[in-house]
């Protein structure tokens, strides 16, 4: 909740005030003067006011000043995180915090407290292995347009008859069990697929769930043969009525946030646009928001999206249609790796996207309200941070441990594969 915002010439701090004992403090700034300044944070000092603290405190650190039920206590910037967590635990409530020595110039975009813990129950493991739900292929269509590379399938299946319902989350996994047997004549063991449809299903009606699947295919290095992947077969070309036996859901790495306000930024490549499917059709499409009144985002969210071609581009008419309609909340950046060049001539990967708008991205990061998610080809991650780690930099930020906070934080979410 945010209660005041202090202004200084070229510096904005904002202070979040948090009611009973789910404590969620931020601090935010906004400073261009410090890009390029290479001074280090760690030796520097917040002041927090804290209320709502008894006599006993367990802190490490002793409050300075006591007052009118105020305990003030200096911290320093590289405790922020850990000292927010242990008067949360001590039942205080921090109702501000600001530098120790009123120099706001040099201040760093200080790491936040953790994000609120998802208070959603999240679905798991509703269907295992050995008692899979025996859904059914509903549609199965293909996403490649013409001159576009390999196969890709949107696969719709459907869930109604379940006891129990396999619910799901935006975000979360399933597991697909391909009909037949291994080499070994043993059933074939589960792979798991992003899904792509919202909660509620491509049909709005909380009774199926949608995948985005490429058809693995590669040339064995030692007889040079084709291959094609069992599961990944099975499913593209899965006729419509097919029974097919599905596990999960599984996964909270990629869950979405409630808030309203969140600034989503996506990192996808190819099929790893499945779960940012699911979040952009919650955020922007009409019928989504005609059924999820608790849920009108009104915050921004960011696709930089990685495909070799034009006719790979996955769900291209729909998600331009919604940055159409949306322009103020949704960005859409492609990085078209056979088609468009990077600076140096190469192919134009994402991470030489993420690399361009590096300034905004890390910008962007500071903000708790930012939450950043990856999912595709492993490969785009060292890019990724390496785009990242030159921007911290820039601000003597070493990237690998403010990853690690943001982490934490579950403000950056991987799942590549
Ligand atoms: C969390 C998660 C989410 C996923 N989501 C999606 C998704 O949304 N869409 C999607 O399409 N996939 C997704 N996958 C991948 C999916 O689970 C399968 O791995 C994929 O479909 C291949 O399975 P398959 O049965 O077709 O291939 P398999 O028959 O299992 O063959 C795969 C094996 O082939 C070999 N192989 C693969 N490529 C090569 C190569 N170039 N050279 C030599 N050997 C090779 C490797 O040994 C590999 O283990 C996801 C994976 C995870 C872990
Ligand atoms: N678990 C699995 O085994 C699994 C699951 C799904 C897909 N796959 C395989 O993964 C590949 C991608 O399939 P997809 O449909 O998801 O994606 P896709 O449509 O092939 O797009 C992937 C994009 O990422 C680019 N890319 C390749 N290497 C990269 C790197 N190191 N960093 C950043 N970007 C990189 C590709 O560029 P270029 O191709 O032009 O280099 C392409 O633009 C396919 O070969 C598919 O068979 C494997």
């Amino acid at each position: 909740m945010l209660v005041s915002r202090l202004t200084t010439h070229n510096t904005a701090y904002r202070f979040w005030f948090c009611k009973g004992l789910n404590l969620e403090i931020g601090l935010e700034m906004y400073n261009q003067s410090t890009a390029g300044n290479n001074t280090s944070y760690g030796n520097r000092l917040f002041i927090y006011e804290v209320e709502g603290l008894g006599g006993s405190q367990d802190s490490e650190i002793a409050p300075t000043v006591r007052q009118s039920g105020i305990t003030k206590f200096t911290v320093p910037y590289t405790r922020m995180q850990q000292e927010s967590q242990r008067i949360n635990r001590m039942g205080g409530r921090i109702v501000a915090v600001y530098p120790a020595n009123g120099d706001v110039s040099s201040a760093p975009a200080a790491p936040s407290a953790p994000a609120k813990k998802e208070k959603k129950k999240v679905p798991t493991n509703t269907y295992r292995p050995k008692a899979p739900f025996v859904g059914q292929c509903i549609s199965n269509e293909p996403l490649v347009g013409e001159g576009g590379n390999g196969i890709v399938q949107h696969i719709k299946f459907d869930l109604s008859g379940g006891d129990p319902h396999l619910a799901y989350l935006e975000g979360q996994s399933i597991g697909i069990i391909p009909e037949g047997t291994d080499k070994n004549g043993k059933p074939h063991k589960i792979r798991l697929y992003s899904i792509a449809s919202t909660q509620h299903g491509d049909d709005l009606d909380d009774k199926t769930v949608s995948l985005c699947v490429r058809q693995l295919e590669y040339e064995d290095p030692e007889t040079k043969e084709t291959v094609y992947g069992v599961c990944s077969t099975y499913l593209c070309n899965l006729p419509v009525g097919a029974p097919v036996k599905i596990t999960g859901p599984v996964g909270k790495e990629m869950l979405l946030p409630d808030d309203e306000d969140a600034k989503i930024i996506m990192f996808g490549t190819g099929t790893g646009i499945a779960p940012f499917r699911a979040y952009l059709w919650r955020m922007f499409k009409d019928g989504e928001r005609a059924i999820n009144p608790d849920y009108q985002f009104k915050g921004f969210a960011w696709l930089i999206f990685g495909v070799p071609k034009t006719p790979n581009i996955l769900y291209k008419e729909e998600l331009e249609e919604l940055q159409a309609k949306y322009p103020d909340n949704f960005r859409l950046t492609y990085a078209i790796s056979r088609e468009q060049k990077n600076a140096e001539g190469g192919k134009m990967y994402i991470q030489n996207r993420v690399a361009e708008n590096a300034p905004e991205i890390w910008q962007m990061l500071k903000d708790p309200k930012t939450r950043a998610y990856m999912c595709g080809l492993r490969g785009m991650e060292d890019g990724i941070d390496a785009a990242m780690a030159a921007e911290a930099e820039k601000e003597g930020i070493d990237w690998v441990d403010y990853r690690k906070t943001l982490k934490k934080e579950h403000r950056w979410n991987v799942e590549t594969y």
